[in-house]
């Protein structure tokens, strides 16, 4: 019995000083593995007197289960040991830079990149996000924003019209994001700001012209809203977007069914060649239509204009990017081409935001 006391107290010491769990099973096998000692022990039994087997046979199973019990309890600590050692040693610098290689075989179209940075900073001035159908109806497109019936601007604005319907009406693709404001108006109750970005459709097509193209409107709808209001909103936006700490701007006066008074808003530039450096110079660069809230909108839209006033500005996104970011061709921005893509692209990881960065 003091061999089987002293083989556990032998076996024991061993378990504990298991270094890891390769150590701890190299104890296993020495103590219960196929010759190891207790299994030598066990084939012992055999042979035995009925009376040695008696005692033997109880004490060597106890001891068996002991042994075994203690292995599995060690392992335990000792996995534990070994990960709390990885969590030690395997850290993730998370603040380093993403890496460029082939798990980064995409980028994030100019267009998206700008509309994404344009909804940065109107929403920090209080801007919700807006959104309408591309197929819209002659009534949201045309009739509702003011334009008379067989006003020439419904055939200037190089409509595509789709198929008549049975009662003779004609849905559009929708020529501009103007549509929207009016969609915004009559489901929601002032005070109201929101930016409209998305596609418009005109049959046009040259350097600048693309039949399919982006524009953002905004409108602003509250008691006492005023043209400074226009002027310092537009102000705020142009430093911010093209990350100038100004930008001059220039209002001329024009004409759309939808404002009155309304203007078109030029920003300062300098041309040199083909190249254009916005901010600097004595030159002028034609941006954006707006004005104020035409009275007939409002009252299409259930708004009583003795009450409410409001401004309204619409701007080409794509046309914007190509300032900003230099690239002189529009039709290159839908043609699908990846090295286009590749070279003007944004990472997709590099989302912009005021505190961030833009377009860094
Ligand atoms: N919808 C006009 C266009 O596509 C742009 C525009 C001008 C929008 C003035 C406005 C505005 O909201 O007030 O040419």
């Amino acid at each position: 019995m003091s061999e089987l006391n002293a083989l556990e107290q032998e076996i024991t010491v061993g378990i504990n000083a298991a270094a890891d769990e390769a150590a701890l099973e190299d104890v296993r096998v020495s103590a219960l593995g196929k010759k190891g000692k207790i299994s030598e022990l066990m084939k012992t039994l055999g042979k035995m007197s009925p009376e040695e087997r008696k005692e033997m046979g109880p004490a060597l199973n106890g001891l068996k289960a002991r042994v075994g019990d203690a292995i599995a309890e060690r392992k335990e600590v000792l996995k534990e040991q070994a990960l709390n050692a990885r969590l030690v040693s395997e850290t993730v610098d998370v603040t380093l830079p993403t890496r460029v290689g082939a798990t980064f075989d995409g980028c994030v179209h100019p267009v998206a990149q700008v509309t994404d940075e344009l909804t940065a900073i109107f929403a920090d001035m209080g801007f919700a996000v807006a959104e309408g159908p591309d197929i819209e109806t002659d009534f949201y497109n045309f009739t509702a924003l003011n334009f008379p019936p067989d006003h020439p601007a419904r055939l200037e604005h190089d409509t595509f019209f789709l198929p008549e319907k049975e009662d003779g009406s004609q849905m559009v693709l929708r020529t501009h994001t103007s549509p929207v404001q009016i969609r915004t108006m009559i489901d929601q109750e002032p005070p109201i700001r929101v930016i409209c970005p998305g596609r418009t459709y005109r049959c046009d097509s040259d350097q600048t012209h693309t039949p399919m193209f982006h524009q953002v409107e905004g409108l602003v709808i509250e008691e006492g809203a005023h043209l400074g209001h226009l002027k310092w909103v537009l102000a705020e936006f142009f430093k911010a977007f093209f990350e100038l700490d100004d930008v001059k701007m220039r209002f001329r006066a024009s004409h759309f069914p939808f404002t009155e008074p309304s203007m078109e808003v030029d920003i300062g530039c300098e041309r040199k060649g083909n190249e254009i450096r916005i901010g600097e110079g004595d030159d002028w660069l034609e941006v954006l239509g707006c004005g104020m809230v035409h009275p007939n909108v409002l009252r299409n839209c259930n708004l009583d204009p003795d009450k409410y006033t409001g401004f309204a500005w619409g701007m080409g996104i794509d046309r914007i990017a190509m300032l900003k970011y230099g690239m002189p061709d529009l039709r290159a921005f839908f043609n699908g081409d990846k090295r286009w893509l590749d070279h003007y692209g944004f990472r997709p990881l590099d989302i912009p935001g005021l505190v961030g960065g833009l377009s860094s």
